[in-house]
């Protein structure tokens, strides 16, 4: 059971499996030695005459070198093999997710890329480091022992060789089973993980709507299913292990019964049928032992076959243009859809200014974030043109893409960590008076100096910040990242009106010399934009300034009036409190 495949995936390996086998043989040598010697000391014994002492004990001294040397340096060449497997198996599926780009997510879930990657990659290890060596060492080490027993007693010899095949017979009868069992073994494995991790991240949510009862229930129900496929896993290999058992045993006895049968008859020596049954057992042992590992390897195949589907994926083709720095980003007659079916965009045309602010406005589900997500590369699959410059965004590397936008949406994640980490990850060379000029324009500034400065810690999920504190971080971060285009959806949700009139200023005073495109629920926040487009269901309902929008667009005159009565409405409010 060689997988080429998988051989070719780690070719070095083969080189430290192959040292693993030739030092295990020495061991062997070292074994059949020392039975040897046995013999010789009990034969001479038997005759009746005094064995020679210092002899003997440098044939035992060598004997325990050679094991000593098989073990320790079998074992490095093992280690050394599975770590090469490690690394290259777990460099591949990064370099591959890398190549997918985030779209990979579609394709596989993120919970059975992080078994596959830890768990998978450790159960190839042993596939490489244990399972392939026995293999061979399996097939080499009763060859040679057929060899030295055979001058010694040829009938026990042939019996012993003839017996050791029904091992893997035994393992290829398990194969059948064990692939089956194993398969679903991974798809129960990948299906817990992926609700343990949603489970997980959604916790806070569960609790508040007293869901997490539900949602144990469901998780103890999938445990349960992964339980017995568990356990149907270890009973399979146990009873294979008995059965091999069997088998091994069975022919040792065989082949020291076909000896003292030949011993009785007088057609070998006693010291040559006491050698027979000292090295019987190792005929079967390295096959015996290839059973137990046999079984962690085939845990290793299944997963090796859903890494393969994982390096198989078809990739974005390989793109290697990259816009300059003046291109402007821009959409002509372009229909989108998510599921291939429900249109989320229907011939959308827009254009983002190279300089000053441009602005999408529109209800709640009526295509913003997602024309954000297309001009930024986020999403694929459309048709009509995203362009950047005049070349397609889908024509762009997505690295370069990424350079060229910088897009700050409303749930920008903010890392573990310091604020000061979480900066440099936009602008790894800034110097201090950088970061802190990039908080004072996001307003932050204060707050950061008063915990400690840029080296004020972060706690997991930015959870010691409030919403607006974290958006306002993410906000100073995308400052930094200092690219020719920025995208702003939402950047500001969370933010309390006042300050949210400060970053906008900012935000203003970025586009005097950048293309800002911002997506707002406000309005107010777009007014004095170059050039508003306003979505509904869509499609693109108006754009213009304004004041063009005002006096000509329905939509953008209603959107305005409601806000206008909302805000007058919160005044008043607080003004009769
Ligand atoms: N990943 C997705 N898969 C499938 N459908 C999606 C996805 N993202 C958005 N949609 C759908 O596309 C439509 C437009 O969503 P989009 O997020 O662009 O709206 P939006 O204008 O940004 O809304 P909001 O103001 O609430 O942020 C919605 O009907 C939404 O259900
Ligand atoms: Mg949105």
């Amino acid at each position: 059971m060689m997988d080429k495949r998988l051989l070719a995936l780690v070719p070095g390996a083969m080189r430290h499996v192959l040292a693993t086998v030739g030092w295990q043989w020495l061991g062997l040598v070292g074994n059949v030695l020392l039975s040897w010697e046995i013999c010789r000391v009990v034969g001479a014994l038997l005759a009746g005459t005094a064995p020679s002492i210092p002899e003997a004990a440098l044939v035992l001294a060598l004997a325990l070198l050679a094991r000593l040397a098989s073990t320790r340096l079998s074992a490095r060449e093992s280690f050394a093999a599975s770590q090469d497997v490690k690394g290259a198996l777990r460099r591949r599926i990064y370099e591959k997710l890398l190549r997918l780009g985030p779209g990979y997510a579609q394709e596989v879930s993120t919970a059975e890329v992080v078994q596959l990657s830890v768990e998978g990659c450790e159960q190839l290890e042993t596939y490489f480091g244990q399972y392939l060596p026995q293999l061979f060492y399996s097939v080499l080490a009763p060859v040679t022992l057929f060899c030295v027993v055979a001058p010694a007693c040829l009938p026990a010899a042939v019996v012993l060789l003839v017996c050791v095949p029904l091992i893997p017979l035994v393992i290829v009868a398990v194969q059948k089973v064990a692939k089956r069992i194993l398969s679903r073994y991974w798809d129960q494995y990948a299906t817990l993980g992926d609700s343990f991790l949603e489970n997980l991240q959604g916790l806070t949510t569960l609790k508040i709507y007293h869901a997490d009862a539900e949602r144990h229930r469901r998780m103890n129900e999938e445990a349960e299913h992964f339980r017995v496929v568990t356990m149907k896993v270890l009973s399979m290999q146990l009873n294979s292990i008995i059965v091999m058992d069997v088998v091994a045993l069975g022919g040792a006895a065989a082949g020291i019964s076909v000896a003292l049968w030949q011993l009785a008859a007088g057609a070998v020596t006693p010291t040559a049928a006491l050698f027979v049954a000292l090295v019987s057992a190792d005929f079967f042992l390295p096959m015996r032992q290839l059973g137990s590992y046999f079984h962690v390897a085939m845990n290793g195949m299944a997963a090796s076959e859903k890494i393969f589907r994982l390096l198989d994926l078809e990739e974005p083709p390989a793109r290697t243009l990259a816009p300059a720095p003046a291109d402007a980003l821009s959409m002509r007659d372009v229909d989108f859809s998510y599921d291939g079916d429900r249109k989320v965009l229907s011939h959308v045309t827009l254009e983002v200014a190279p300089r000053g602010m441009t602005a999408v406005v529109g209800v709640s589900g009526s295509g913003k974030s997602t024309v954000a997500a297309l001009l930024s590369g986020h999403e694929h699959g459309w048709t009509g043109d995203v362009l950047v410059g005049e070349t397609g965004v889908d024509q762009v590397d997505p690295a370069a893409l990424s350079r060229h936008v910088t897009m700050v949406a409303a749930g920008a994640h903010v890392f573990s960590g310091t604020v000061r980490e979480n900066l440099l990850m936009a602008h790894p060379e800034a110097t201090d008076d950088q970061l802190w000029a990039a908080l004072k324009t996001a307003r932050l500034d204060g707050f950061v100096r008063e915990r400690g400065g840029l080296d004020m810690a972060i706690e997991q999920d930015a959870a010691n910040l409030s919403g607006g504190q974290r958006q306002r971080l993410a906000l100073a971060r995308a400052l930094l990242h200092d690219s020719p285009v920025y995208v702003f959806d939402e950047a500001t949700s969370n933010i309390d009106a006042e300050s949210e009139e400060q970053v906008m200023a900012a935000v203003r005073e970025l586009a005097r010399e950048r293309a800002v495109l911002v997506i707002s629920h406000r309005l107010a926040n777009v007014v004095d934009a170059s050039c508003i487009y306003v979505l509904r269901d869509g499609r693109v309902v108006g754009a213009g300034t304004h004041g063009e929008l005002l006096a000509n667009c329905e939509e953008y005159g209603r959107l305005w009036g409601e806000q206008q009565a909302l805000e007058a409405y919160g005044r008043g409010e607080r003004h009769g409190a």
